[in-house]
């Protein structure tokens, strides 16, 4: 297992690249199930999800390439309509296989994820979907087995706008009979490269990115064709340790549109952010000055950047109150930022952070991904050395993000756990 050893107390400057976004890549490829031809995408970013995918789609029967950031799949034949626990644990993403093999194969067997550290994040809502659209779900030995001959086209409306339940309901509802009206739906810039990806294919789907998604669905779909969306997070990740740091980074390769509400964030909290086509700059002014949070779905403050946020804020001047809705437990990264010397009280769902001029280098234990992603940033602020063990969780969203602070400066190695 490997850790990353920070030496902290330098500022972050330069320009960076960021990958293809994760979380549009995960619903992306395992769309290839439902055409019948070669599907190609762009822009993959090599990370221990994007495998997991890899490994569930070959064990369904589609065979796959993968180099140089592009995957092509070929779902040619689907071998089996069944997704094990033994892969579904690993991630819980997989269930995103539901929906389109359900429509496709008339059935599909796929294992419970069960709870995560950061909640328990059910699955009602994806399975309400699948029972509008005609599905029958059984839940045995804990799978949810779903099956219908031919997926009928409904009004569906979300009593939440769950970003998985919304994927797994268009990758159904384009090879339904008929037309889908998804109500209250997620409006993440994922869902709307989901929808490109999905038109490549043939798919009829407009209303993307608005809460209604109006889907005419057809009767076969072809390979995709696609180039996956630059990754927000990442890059509001870069651009939080710019400010926490007080550097100054630009990142290249998103559209900032995809991340205004954070941007909005940084300058609330001091810094001067530029905004170009595909970049973003962001220069810290001095010391940040503390800002509150709330997460909300898109385009509210995504929970994705809130443990980011708040490292930066445990830097800041002022105090900060950092407020989560989206998952019930997701602040574990709290006890070990403060392990840096960081003032942070939990309260219920939020948590009250109380800057301070320094902070001090700890050893830290990374818990989930975004909480990874904070550590490192604490690290980075820290005077001494900080290392962070198991940051596998980093390494399942973060592609070589090691590599990447380096050339922005940032004294940073990965050393394996034996070391
Ligand atoms: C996706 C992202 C994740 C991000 C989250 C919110 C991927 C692979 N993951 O996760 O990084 O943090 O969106 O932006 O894209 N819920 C239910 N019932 C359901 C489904 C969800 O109650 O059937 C609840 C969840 O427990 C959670 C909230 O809804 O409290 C949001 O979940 P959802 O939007 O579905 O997130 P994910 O798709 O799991």
């Amino acid at each position: 297992m490997d850790k990353l050893k920070i030496n902290g107390g330098k500022s972050l400057n330069g320009t960076v690249e960021v990958s293809g976004a994760k979380n549009a890549s995960l619903p992306i490829l395992i769309s290839a199930i439902l055409g019948s031809g070669k599907s190609r995408y762009e822009r993959v970013p090599a990370l221990q999800d994007i495998k997991t995918t890899e490994l569930v789609l070959n064990h369904l029967g589609l065979s796959s390439t993968f180099e140089k950031g592009v995957m092509t799949l070929d779902a040619a034949k689907i071998a089996t309509v069944d997704a094990p626990y033994d892969l579904v644990r690993k991630m819980r993403a997989s269930i995103l296989v539901l929906g389109p093999l359900l429509a496709r194969e008339g059935k599909a067997k796929v294992s419970l994820p069960g709870g995560c550290a950061i909640g328990a994040r059910p699955i009602d809502l994806h399975l309400f979907a699948l029972e509008k659209l005609g599905a029958k779900i059984t839940l045995d030995g804990g799978y949810v087995i779903a099956e219908a001959k031919r997926l009928k086209g409904n009004r569906v409306a979300f009593e939440f706008p769950s970003v998985g339940a919304t994927e797994n309901a268009m990758m159904a509802a384009v090879l339904a009979e008929g037309e889908t009206v998804l109500e209250n739906s997620a409006k993440e810039p994922e869902i709307v490269d989901l929808a490109i990806a999905l038109r490549t294919m043939g798919a009829k789907i407009s209303g993307e990115g608005t809460e209604s998604i109006h889907i005419q669905g057809v009767n076969a779909l072809s390979g995709a064709n696609h180039r996956v969306v630059g990754d927000r997070i990442e890059a509001g990740t870069f651009l939080a340790a710019a400010l926490a740091t007080r550097g100054r980074v630009t990142v290249n390769g998103l559209a900032p549109h995809h991340l205004e509400s954070v941007l909005a964030k940084f300058e609330e909290a001091g810094a001067r952010v530029v905004r170009g086509e595909e970049s973003i700059t962001l220069e810290a002014n001095g010391r940040g000055k503390g800002t509150d949070v709330k997460t909300q779905p898109f385009p509210g403050f995504p929970t994705d950047m809130q443990a980011q946020f708040m490292a930066a804020m445990c830097v800041a001047d002022g105090s900060s109150l950092i407020t989560e809705t989206i998952f019930e437990n997701r602040f574990m990264h709290v006890p070990e930022l403060a392990r840096l010397g960081c003032d942070l009280t939990i309260r219920g769902n939020s948590v009250l952070v109380r800057g301070k001029d320094r902070l001090t280098a700890a050893p830290l234990m990374a818990t989930d991904l975004r909480a990874s992603a904070s550590l490192v940033m604490g690290g980075l602020c820290a005077e001494g050395e900080t290392v962070v063990s198991r940051i596998y969780h980093l390494d399942r969203g973060y592609e070589r993000m090691e590599e990447k602070l380096r050339s922005l400066g940032a004294r940073i190695e990965r050393v394996k756990e034996s070391d």
